[in-house]
């Protein structure tokens, strides 16, 4: 359908371009038709009327309260009202009782599922698996439009190095290429494949570099070079932007002195001029406001100034466009120019979501949509897919026919609300299925539920009923992790270490003797090397959502086997940050190639120089990214390259044999990386370029084919450009990114 829509378009924007001159592509699939409805409406509105488009305010509430606003057309969009009949009353209002009826564009966070919660972001990038990840935000735009919100603010696009950061879990991790294949992905299915009812206008966000804050500090300022930017912190917008997506988010950090909402050479330059954007810019909550605390304006007048200078869109919250920008095109400061240009981008949007056809939804229907049994299941399949298998001493999968009696315990074991994670206003927890509550179901009169902890801040001294229980049982499944609060927006946290007295709890655990299986339930990845002594089995399932519990029953007891992989880099303390596996070479590499060498030569006391390296933690982290245990294993052979040089525009074909070693079907994330030796820059030590799944039975082998386009490696090298430069490259194809052997290429 949607190559479908591209072929329509390139047609008509090929025709336009034909009759009308040359038309710079459309990044969100404008056609004349629209463009031509745009500038009819534009044509009839006053210009309080257009600025009054670009107002976005919170009104959740009585619809009465803002009549007087949406009637005189002083509101363009609003966030946070859900509720169908409300949305409906105020859609009637901006229809029927306004001038020129121009519908409300509905904003929401709808950030990992509506009503169904599916698990948080970071835990969908652990899937590595774009196309679930597609389908799960499609069930959310279905949910979330039947009651009448037909934008999100998501996904968020924020490369995030640094776990204390609390929004890492809102985002795709750490890299570069796996935030961008999920990025288009959740565009896709925001949006889905036509503009019906059912499509949610997606928003990248923030734009751009709010996850590099200093100090893991939510708010705080960031340092990053255009280089940088360029490099690894912009091509997941580009990406989502080319998949369609129809608005974007400024971020409320200030880079390098100047804050994004009035960054005329990210939102300018390269937004519109180098991308193309024709989509909707609005700001984030506040931020052309909170320029003035940065000391970037003086007043509301002056930011709002910068903001429509920079080519913003929208205020979210600000108020700063209503209240001053009509004084300021009257005085001649603001041309009426740029508000025309911004009330296009809006309309454009209204127009293609089919908004002004179809204003109100079908309000008595839309409960019906909600927590839908396919929803439900694809909530589950998420959920499994999410969790990561970090440690196994052969415990797991657990046989139902020998553990008769089983406990469950610590405080995220029957966390109804928690579990589902930050952001998910809409879930609501009598709908989740907790660990306790799905084994109560599959054992019925084999669970014993002695909950130890209740929260995870909690102090406890003494475990003595939880490891009496213990003692009578013959496993015990332990649920850790963070409640829902601890991470997320201004969230941000300075120890990583489970909290409250949990490694407590876990170390009395083994102390009964029984076999110990730990699930860890968090939205960033904590500091847990103290605990993996003390259990034997860890499965960290960041926040699973609804159905967290019945995909983590079916993962532990083996219905399923894991195949997450780790979306980011696990650290063994919270000093080591930043600490990332796609760093530059430094001119003092430490020794090893990996880090099991590393471990050998730390083990055999060998003097490791002076590299880059802690004295008292080493070189590595905990785990790499891109790790992740199963129920079987995986050996890599026979790897090969089609070439042994490549033209800068050839595609590269790298092969090799994949063989399921172990005793049970299960799925690998095959990945590939690769490395630059010498380029005009300091680069990389590894890329990831390309992943995918692959299920394989026990024992079958399958030789696997990947294509990488040569031009996937360019980068903006030292003139500024972006190319491929000609050199010698090595490429891994492994299950993590720590693995394997390299082969070597070169590009001429
Ligand atoms: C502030 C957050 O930074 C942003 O991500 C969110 O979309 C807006 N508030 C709207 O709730």
């Amino acid at each position: 359908m949607k190559t479908i829509r591209n072929l329509i378009l390139l047609v008509l924007v090929a025709a336009a371009a034909a009759c009308g001159g040359p038309r710079p592509a459309s990044t969100v699939g404008t056609t004349p038709d629209v463009e031509r409805r745009v500038d009819q409406l534009l044509a009839k509105m006053t210009l309080s009327e257009k600025i009054g488009q670009m107002n976005q305010i919170s009104a959740g509430g009585d619809p009465a309260n803002y009549a007087e606003a949406v009637r005189g057309g002083q509101i363009g969009s609003i966030l946070n009202e859900v509720d169908p009949v409300r949305l409906n009353e105020f859609q009637r209002i901006a229809v029927e009782e306004s001038r020129l009826g121009i519908p409300l564009l509905v904003g929401r966070d709808v950030i990992h599922g509506f009503h169904t919660v599916f698990p948080i972001p970071l835990g969908i990038a652990a899937t590595f698996d774009p196309a679930l990840a597609e389908e799960g935000a499609r069930i959310a735009a279905l949910e979330a439009t039947a009651q009448g919100i037909r934008w999100t603010f998501s996904p968020m696009l924020d490369i995030a190095r640094d776990p204390r950061w609390g929004r890492m879990a809102e985002g795709s991790g750490e890299d570069t290429w796996l935030d961008a294949r999920m990025g288009e992905a959740l565009v896709r299915g925001y949006q889905g494949t036509q503009w019906d009812t059912t499509a949610m206008a997606a928003c990248v966000k923030h734009f751009v570099g709010y996850g590099a804050a200093e100090g893991g500090r939510d708010y705080n300022s960031t340092f990053l070079s255009e280089r940088q930017l360029r490099n690894v912190y912009l091509p997941p917008f580009e990406a989502g932007i080319k998949a369609g997506a129809l608005t974007l988010m400024t971020s409320f950090n200030d880079n390098d002195g100047v804050p994004s909402t009035a960054n005329r050479f990210i939102l300018k330059d390269i937004l519109r001029d180098e991308w193309g954007f024709d989509g909707l810019v609005v700001t984030d909550w506040n931020s052309m406001g909170e320029m003035i605390s940065h000391g970037y304006g003086a007043d509301r007048k002056e930011v709002a100034q910068e903001a429509i200078e920079a080519g913003v869109d929208m205020d979210m919250m600000t108020y700063g466009y209503i209240s001053h920008l009509e004084e300021m095109v009257r005085a001649g400061v603001v041309k009426e120019s740029a508000i025309d240009a911004a009330v296009r981008n809006i309309l454009r949007v209204k127009v293609l979501l089919g908004l002004f056809e179809h204003p109100y939804v079908a309000a008595a229907a839309a409960a019906a949509v909600q927590y839908a049994p396919a929803h439900l299941d694809a909530a589950r399949r998420t959920a499994e897919e999410s969790a990561v298998l970090l440690k196994n001493d052969g415990v797991l999968p657990l046989d139902p026919a020998r553990v008769r009696t089983i406990l469950v315990t610590g405080p995220m074991a029957d966390a109804p609300h928690d579990q589902l994670g930050t952001w998910a206003f809409d879930g609501q927890k009598e709908h989740t299925v907790t660990p306790l509550a799905a084994l109560r179901e599959r054992f019925p009169g084999r669970v014993t539920y002695v909950p130890g902890l209740t929260y995870s801040r909690q102090k406890r001294d003494r475990f003595d009923e939880v490891v009496a229980a213990a003692r009578k049982a013959d496993v015990v499944l332990v649920f850790l992790g963070e409640e829902a609060i601890l991470s997320g927006e201004a969230h941000s946290l300075a120890d990583l270490n489970l909290k409250g007295s949990q490694s407590e709890l876990l170390a009395a655990l083994k102390s009964a003797g029984k076999p110990v299986v730990a699930t860890v339930m968090a939205g960033r990845p904590l500091t847990i090397e103290r605990d993996l002594p003390n259990c034997g089995a860890l499965l960290y399932a960041f926040h699973p959502g609804t159905m967290g519990g019945p995909a983590l029953a079916n993962l532990i007891f083996g219905d399923v086997a894991p195949s997450g992989k780790t979306p980011v880099t696990f650290l063994r303390t919270v000093g080591q940050v930043p600490m990332y596996y796609s760093h530059n070479m430094t001119g003092r590499p430490y020794r090893g190639e990996t880090l099991l060498d590393d471990i050998e030569a730390e083990a055999g006391q060998t003097s490791l120089g002076n590299t880059s390296y802690y004295l008292d933690y080493g070189a590595y982290p905990l785990f790499p990214f891109g790790y992740g245990l199963s129920y079987t294993s995986f050996a890599y052979s026979d790897l090969a390259l089609d070439n042994a040089s490549y033209a800068q525009d050839g595609v590269i074909r790298a092969s090799c044999t994949l063989t399921n070693t172990g005793a049970r079907e299960g799925t690998e994330v095959v990945q590939v990386y690769v490395r630059d030796l010498v380029g005009s820059l300091t680069r990389p030590v590894k890329e990831l370029k390309h992943f995918e799944r692959v299920t394989l039975q026990a024992g079958e082998s399958r030789r696997l084919e990947m294509e990488i386009p040569v031009s996937d490696l360019a980068f903006w090298g030292l003139d500024g450009t972006k190319k491929v430069e000609p050199g010698d490259f090595q490429l891994w194809i492994a299950g993590d990114s720590n693995s394997g052997e390299a082969l070597s290429f070169s590009v001429r």
